[in-house]
């Protein structure tokens, strides 16, 4: 057909469906190309097709782990996700482990470190994994359209119709099974709709409160102003909260706090909540003072408190809590009464920086009516959500790949 004329065509079909191709028929049509989408079209078989509204696939998986995607962890089990039934992530998990995970990068020649308490990473770029999955997707046969959004979607007779745009161009994809891998709300800017909430609700399943998580935490202008010395400044330091409590480094910035302890406990924090802060968790803060008394009598404690935490946050705290004197003024109850104050230190942030920075979405479509083996609705068959869009929420450090690893094989394999 001419050029013109194909131009022609292609605009009535925009207003007109009815001239639009015929409807495509698939096996299996997977909602999102992200981490967990993208696992699920490796192991669903011949007949998928992968849609996503982005330009490219897995832009979550690229800027990852600082461009390094931190894509499991070594320690990974159901403790460490958060969800309304804590016992929901077991079955996925030990199905489909960090150790397959580890091999299939190993078989993909990808070579990878562990930085921290467990954490892997690529050596060399997130691009590797975003490479792995479409390799394995390719090998399986599965189709993806990239800029595409799906419209209404409707069920009868054992079969999804699914209304889509491409370009502008409307199609139809009739599919026997729909997998939703849209994600959670985190980081609207990359494309997050909370879609998959959306059509599960529809489908007649809960969805339960979401909130950002994994989030740096912000001060009001009033307490902005107080801890206006210390931005830039990074401590190690065990937070408790909420019965949770992590061992990592926190981290003062311009709007509040961040660093991984405090993105962490972000999933546990509610507004309202204050942190309970331990500085320098791993040293008994007490009998190194004593000690510090006996060897050093006649130095000032202003100056053996800089001994033991960042010389900014060390003058900081030392004019707040009035540290005054030597060493050898202070009796066993003031040097218990400084070590009180300094291991139980209370902060209390005024909110978070929201869904504009939060790394992933706490709550989720609850997980009740959902089999813990296969992802599949006990709503409607042929129905599966996986991934982030869950109410599963693992904590920082490759938990949350891993889930969408575990939980996009578990749907594949049972499709
Ligand atoms: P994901 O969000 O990956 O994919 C959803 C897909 O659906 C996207 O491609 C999106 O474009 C598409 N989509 C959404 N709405 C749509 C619509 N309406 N129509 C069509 N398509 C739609 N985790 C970890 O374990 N290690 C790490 O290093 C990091 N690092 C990290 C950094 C940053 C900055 C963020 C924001 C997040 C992380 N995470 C992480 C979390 C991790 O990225 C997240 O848990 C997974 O990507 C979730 O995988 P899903 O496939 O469920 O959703």
């Amino acid at each position: 057909m001419p050029c013109a004329a194909l131009a022609r065509r292609r605009a009535t079909a925009r207003r007109d469906p009815s001239m639009t191709s015929p409807p495509k028929q698939v096996k299996t049509l997977i909602l999102g190309a992200g981490a967990a989408g993208m696992m699920c079209a490796a192991h669903a078989g011949p007949g998928t097709l992968v849609i996503d509204h982005a330009k490219a696939p897995g832009e979550k998986i690229r800027i990852s782990g600082g461009g390094r995607c931190n894509f499991t962890n070594l320690h990974t089990e159901a403790e460490n996700f958060l969800g309304e039934n804590p016992h929901f992530p077991k079955s996925a998990l030990s199905r489909y482990t960090q150790w397959d995970f580890i091999d299939l990068v190993d078989r993909h020649g990808i070579a990878w470190h562990e930085k921290t308490l467990g954490q892997l990473f690529c050596d060399r770029s997130a691009k590797d994994i975003i490479a792995l999955l479409r390799d394995e997707m390719d090998r399986a046969g599965a189709d993806l359209w990239l800029e595409a959004e799906p419209g209404e979607i409707t069920h009868a007779d054992g079969l999804f119709r699914v209304e889509i745009t491409q370009g502008g161009t409307p199609r139809t994809v009739i599919a026997e099974a729909l997998v939703l891998a849209t994600g959670g709300k985190s980081i609207p800017k990359m494309g997050a709709t909370g879609l998959a909430y959306r059509i599960a609700a529809h489908f007649g399943h809960r969805v339960t409160e979401t909130r950002p998580a994994l989030v740096p935490l912000t001060f009001d202008e009033t307490r902005k102003a107080a801890f206006a010395d210390l931005p830039g400044t990074a401590v190690d330091t065990r937070i408790t909260c909420n019965g949770a409590s992590f061992d990592e480094a926190m981290l003062f910035t311009h709007r509040g706090l961040s660093g991984p302890a405090v993105l962490q406990i972000s999933s546990y924090w509610r507004e309202g909540d204050s942190l309970s802060v331990c500085l320098r968790p791993n040293l008994d803060l007490f009998a190194h003072l004593r000690a510090r008394r006996a060897e050093a009598g006649g130095k000032a404690l202003s100056t053996v408190v800089s001994e033991i935490l960042p010389r900014k946050l060390a003058l900081h705290l030392s004019a707040k809590l009035g540290v005054s004197g030597n060493l050898a003024d202070q009796s066993d109850a003031a040097l218990r009464a400084l070590t009180d104050q300094l291991t139980r230190w209370e902060l209390t942030p005024t909110s978070s920086e929201g869904y504009r920075t939060a790394e992933v979405t706490l709550g989720g479509v609850a997980t009740d009516r959902i089999s813990s083996r296969t992802m599949e609705s006990a709503h409607l068959p042929g129905l599966y959500i996986i991934g982030e869009a869950l109410d599963v929420t693992g904590w920082l450090g490759g938990y949350n790949f891993q889930w969408a690893w575990s939980s996009g094989v578990a749907a594949g394999r049972a499709i």
